[in-house]
């Protein structure tokens, strides 16, 4: 028999754990990337208004069928589909979406395990110890998968606590000191000098840039990929949510997190590039293009810090920490997906699930590992830029087209007997039918051929 499920116990606990989920390297490494080789405050502009009205919405189709079912995805969109066919097809999105987010969170522990040496990397420069130093930042094989092992131990750690033990207690602790770190950071780049350069670049827009097909389609990418959506992640957090919660404040509350702190990450991000710049690190190439969009933390910020001699180095033991934990609170949630699933429907131990799952993650990274070249960017391609799109529009279909609507206000109604009136119920049904599953579809298609 499964033991009986978990909850999160309050407010605070459940917004830290879904932001905890969202933020991530998404948003620290991802948007601000994307945001210098992109226009800058145009691709800021386009990000801001694509996450409010396209991620949002899909955010709360997650919620509301997460917490009308209690249940994991698989259940959820049985439960909810009106026929046994559509339940069928419902069955298959679930399994999907699990699928995907083990295989995200399987190339994200290598990432993250990255971060984890690179951080230790300074600590053991700070120390004296250049050679192990040396080592930490090479990528060899055997410190891949040591740190890929060490951040799946922590992440199996943390998941086999439970919900209030685990994921709740981890991300209230883990998310305000990634505030504190985050800001501290921000405030010690803008005083470098070049620092202003990257402030204007990032302030300033650059309309004819923000109106490019190519930076639209990016903005979109980056808003779906941040808010953890399409893999059934925030479908089983809101399943965790007490019926007294208010869903469409909790997930306005989620987005609104999630959407500053990629923003404030971008003053961190984008100044300390021009920084760099000032202190004769080459972030460009001749045509203009930055250089090393997806290494630039790698390459870019730590010449930045050995630049600025013991300074840098504490700065940059701080921004790594901060990486790792960003990581952390997502990957926690990217393995309850499976966990919830096995426990639930197969009836296993919580500690059993999260050991089993966890370590046969842990050996699809070492398969990625092993075969770097052919692997890693294709698992990385296929999930997020065609699967998370893909499961993001069964949800909306589920949600807009397949559950019955009377049944979503009852949900809604729950923590919030006002809804009805209120201006969500007047857009959010018609938008989550037609809207959000064309814009999706655009992404998609384009995508494809672009
Ligand atoms: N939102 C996370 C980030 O920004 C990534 C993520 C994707 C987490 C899918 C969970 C599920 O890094």
């Amino acid at each position: 028999m499964a033991a009986a499920r978990g909850e999160f116990s309050s407010r605070f606990g459940f917004v830290m754990a879904a932001a905890g989920s969202a933020v991530g390297l998404g948003n620290i490494w991802g948007f601000p990337t994307q945001a210098a080789s992109n226009g800058g405050a145009a691709f800021l502009l386009v990000y801001l208004v694509l996450a409010f009205t396209l991620a949002y919405p899909v955010l709360m189709a997650e919620l509301i069928i997460g917490r009308f079912a209690h249940s994991n995805a698989v259940n959820a969109l049985r439960r909810i589909s009106p026929t046994p066919a559509s339940g069928r097809v419902g069955v298959s999105v679930g399994v999907v979406g699990i699928v995907v987010a083990s295989l995200i969170l399987s190339f994200y522990a290598i990432v993250a395990g990255w971060m984890i040496a690179f951080g230790l990397s300074s600590g053991a420069n700070l120390l004296g110890m250049n050679a192990l130093a040396d080592w930490l930042t090479s990528f060899s094989l055997s410190g891949n998968l040591l740190f890929m092992g060490i951040f799946m131990l922590m992440t199996i750690g943390i998941i086999s606590a439970g919900v209030g033990g685990g994921i709740e207690r981890w991300s209230a602790r883990l998310m305000p000191l990634l505030l504190i770190t985050l800001v501290s950071l921000v405030a010690y780049v803008l005083t470098l000098e070049g620092a202003m350069d990257g402030l204007k670049v990032y302030l300033l827009p650059d309309f004819e840039r923000a109106l490019s097909p190519k930076l639209i389609i990016a903005a979109l990418g980056s808003a779906f990929f941040s808010l953890s959506l399409g893999v059934g992640t925030m479908l089983i957090y809101g399943s965790y949510i007490s019926d007294r919660e208010n869903l469409t404040a909790l997930g306005g509350l989620v987005t609104l997190v999630d959407i500053s702190i990629a923003v404030t990450a971008g003053f961190l991000v984008l100044p300390a590039m021009y920084a760099a710049l000032a202190s004769g690190v080459q972030i460009f190439t001749e045509g203009g293009a930055l250089i090393s969009e997806d290494t630039l933390i790698f390459t870019v910020l730590p010449e930045l810090f050995s630049t600025m001699g013991l300074a840098g180095l504490i700065v940059s033991i701080t921004f790594f920490f901060l990486m790792s934990i960003a990581a952390l609170t997502s990957s926690i949630s990217m393995l309850e997906v499976p966990v919830a699933f096995a426990i639930e429907e197969y009836g296993l131990a919580r500690k059993k699930a999260v050991f089993i799952i966890g370590g046969l993650i842990a050996v699809a990274s070492a398969v990625i590992l092993l075969n770097f070249d052919t692997l890693f960017g294709l698992v990385v391609t296929v999930t997020t830029r065609y699967a998370q799109p893909l499961l993001g529009l069964c949800f909306c279909i589920f949600a807009g087209w397949l559950w019955r609507r009377d049944a979503i206000l009852q949900e809604l109604k729950k923590g919030n007997p006002e809804v009805a009136q209120g201006v969500f119920w007047k857009i959010w049904p018609w938008y989550i039918r037609f809207v959000c599953p064309v814009i999706i579809a655009a992404i998609f298609v384009q995508s494809l051929w672009g």
